[in-house]
C-alpha cells in the first residue's frame, strides 16, 4: 500500500515502470490529425467492443470523443490522465497501446495484436497536436 501510495504521487517515476514500447521515432509526424476521421474509426474498429456501451470497461467509453479522455484520470492509476494534451509521454492511454509491459492490466486492444505502429503514430500526433479552446476541443 505504501509503494501504491508513493507511485500515485510521483507520476514521472512511475512511468519508467512501464517497458517494452514500440519505437515510433522513425515514423514521421502526419500533420493535422483530424479526431474524427483518424483516431475514432480506431477506437470504434479496436476498442468500443469493450469500450462502450452502457457499462463500458473501466468506466471508459471510447464512442464518446473527447468526452471520457482530455485531462480525465485514468481509472488504473488515478495520478495519470487518460490523455494529457500535448503529452504523450504523460498519457496513460498511449502507453496502454504502446507498450507492452504495464503498471496495470495488460497492453491494449486486450485478447488482440497491438495496434500498428501506424495507427500508434496517429494517436501520439493526435495527443501532440491538440489544441485545447477556452469552450472545449479543437475537433
Ligand atoms: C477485449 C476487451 C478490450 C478491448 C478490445 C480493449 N480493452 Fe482496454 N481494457 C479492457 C480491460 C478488461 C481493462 C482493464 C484491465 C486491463 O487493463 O487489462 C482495460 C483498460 C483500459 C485502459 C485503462 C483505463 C483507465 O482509465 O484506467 C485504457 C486506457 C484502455 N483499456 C484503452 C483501450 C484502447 C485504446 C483500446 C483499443 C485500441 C482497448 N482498450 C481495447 C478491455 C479491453
Amino acid at each position: 500500500m505504501r509503494v501504491l501510495m508513493i507511485l500515485l504521487l510521483l507520476p514521472v517515476p512511475l512511468l519508467a515502470g512501464i517497458s517494452g514500447c514500440d519505437d515510433l521515432a522513425a515514423i514521421p509526424e502526419t500533420p493535422q490529425v483530424d479526431f474524427s476521421l483518424e483516431i475514432q474509426p480506431i477506437f470504434d474498429d479496436n476498442c468500443v467492443v469493450c469500450h462502450g456501451g452502457p457499462n463500458p470497461i473501466a468506466d471508459m467509453n471510447l464512442e464518446l470523443g473527447y468526452e471520457q479522455l482530455v485531462s480525465i484520470p485514468s481509472f488504473q492509476i488515478p495520478g495519470l490522465n487518460r490523455i494529457e494534451p500535448n503529452l504523450p509521454s504523460m498519457s496513460y492511454l498511449f502507453f496502454k497501446i504502446n507498450c507492452s509491459n504495464q503498471l496495470s492490466g495488460d497492453r491494449m486492444p486486450r485478447d488482440a495484436d497491438p495496434l500498428n505502429v501506424f495507427d500508434q503514430a496517429l494517436i501520439r500526433d493526435w495527443i501532440n497536436q491538440m489544441i485545447i479552446f477556452s469552450d472545449g476541443f479543437e475537433e
